[in-house]
């Protein structure tokens, strides 16, 4: 193929250079210039700054009056995996594009083999790009799940061109690009995994996937940071981001939808780790929890709301004389809040941790972002600090206001039946959120409006 020049463009003013410069020509902005094809010129016509031109373009497109054109629902093939079809929303989507990341050695590639293998055994034709391993290496995962017949189309291939006509040429059902950082298009003389090369190379095969009708799934990376390597480039080019999530020392995995077309986000997908491969735990609640004989302190159990499904969670915190200036470190939880909460702790019930180190950790790898985690968070610091743990069977869920105020968590029946169905006897829970008239059994519930209430419920329970 040819090579088509390249240019680089600002993001800032869209200016742009023929060469990559550290500073833009026109705006003067540092590091804004990214490399991009640049668009063929040609006769007549004014090109705008993205390089469009109007004349070619002109009438060329069609309207319909919105309310004259079929709202279809759209149709989706489930691949098999019930747990990976809940948070798709019900399976994939003709021409769909989803991308899939995590840490490596999460799991990412072997849900999307087994995945593949599961379309392709219901009669949809599956393809499997891999550009980080070699054929033999995905062979053998596939044996060690238990594959060793799957009829999965693979192609270990890197280069956007060939990846493009061959899947053009096959028109499979569902294509896998495992991963997207290891793609690189001629086009462009950026290094493989460089921002400008995944967006270009992520934009073709969205392209694709829409003219098609074939559904593509990127595999990511992530960053030490947590994003999608290429700040975040790609989340607004697909139409699903689902993020693996969950500590690679323990089995349990959690893909969760952050963004989806197609379905409800938030919504998370449980699995568990087995020697062979990923397996759908279609009973999460209790999987967080670790055991602890008799309470300690600084340990406190949520009762969150993942998508549709309440879930019990560890939070621990530990609180520790710290040095000239002490450290507020988080785990599975926002550290912003965590100061937040502290400070609050401190104005409206009097427990000062200035100069104590402060660790929070959501057990098991999951990361938890419903502000409804406040009000364990608060009892947990303020157990340890303490030293004092909370009672057998205890559990409590709320939001904490800058005002000292428990707020209601949604739907919070829900999440105290669930606490008591795993047999948990005592709850501190926002006021509104208790129960109106009836008890649920085997659940004993004080409800508070202020956080220096919580604290003397807990006092009221040693
Ligand atoms: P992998 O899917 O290669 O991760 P990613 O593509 O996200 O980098 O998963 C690799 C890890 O999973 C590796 O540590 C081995 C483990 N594993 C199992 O425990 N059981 C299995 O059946 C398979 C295939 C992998
Ligand atoms: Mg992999």
């Amino acid at each position: 193929m040819a090579k088509e020049k390249s240019v680089y463009v600002c993001t800032e003013c869209g200016g742009t250079s023929p060469k990559w410069l550290g500073k833009c020509p026109s705006c003067g902005a540092w590091n804004t210039l990214i490399e991009q094809v640049a668009a063929p010129a040609s006769a007549g016509g004014g090109q705008n700054r993205f390089g469009t031109q109007f004349a070619a373009l002109a009438g060329a497109s069609e309207l319909a009056v919105l309310s004259e054109i079929e709202a279809s629902d759209v149709a989706r093939t489930p691949t098999g995996l019930d747990e990976l079809d809940r948070v798709l929303g019900g399976g994939i989507v003709a021409g769909g594009v989803t991308l899939i990341g995590g840490d490596p050695g999460i799991g990412k590639s072997t849900l999307l083999l087994q995945a593949a293998d599961a379309l392709q055994n219901a009669g949809q034709l599956a393809l499997y790009v891999t550009g980080e391993e070699s054929g033999a290496q995905v062979a053998m995962r596939a044996r060690r799940l238990g594959l060793e017949r799957s009829q999965v189309q693979v192609m270990a291939e890197i280069q956007l061109e060939k990846i493009l006509a061959t899947l053009d040429a096959n028109r499979p059902a569902i294509a896998v690009i495992d991963s997207i950082q290891t793609v690189y298009s001629d086009q462009l003389t950026s290094a493989p995994g460089s921002v400008a090369q995944v967006r270009e190379c992520a934009a073709h095969l969205t392209r694709f996937a829409k003219a098609s009708g074939t559904a593509v799934v990127l595999v990511g990376h992530v960053t030490k940071e947590g994003a999608l390597a290429g700040p975040r480039v790609l989340e607004h080019m697909v139409d699903t981001v689902l993020y693996f999530e969950g500590d690679t020392h323990s089995s349990f995995r959690l893909v969760r939808a952050i963004k989806n077309r197609f379905g409800a986000v938030n919504e998370i997908g449980v699995f568990a780790m087995t020697e062979r491969g990923l397996r759908g735990v279609a009973n999460p609640s209790a999987i967080f929890l670790s055991q602890h004989s008799e309470p300690v302190p600084g340990s406190v159990v949520l009762v969150t709301l993942e998508g549709t499904r309440p879930m019990l969670v560890e939070i621990q915190a530990l609180v520790d004389d710290g040095g000239p200036s002490p450290r507020r470190l988080s785990v599975g939880l926002e550290r912003d809040r965590l100061a937040m909460l502290l400070a609050v702790l401190h104005r409206h019930a009097g427990v000062a941790c200035m100069d104590q180190d402060v660790f929070v950790n959501a057990v098991g790898g999951v990361r938890i972002t419903e502000p409804a985690a406040d009000l364990a968070v608060m009892l947990a610091i303020a157990s340890s600090l303490r030293g004092k743990p909370l009672p057998k069977g205890f559990i409590a869920f709320g939001e904490v206001g800058l005002a000292g105020e428990v707020r209601p968590a949604p739907r919070g029946q829900e999440r105290l039946k669930e606490a008591a169905k795993l047999g948990f006897s005592v709850a501190i829970v926002p006021k509104a959120n208790a129960p109106k008239k009836g008890a649920i059994e085997g659940l004993t519930i004080h409800a508070v409006e202020r956080i220096e209430q919580a604290l003397d419920a807990v006092r009221g329970l040693e």
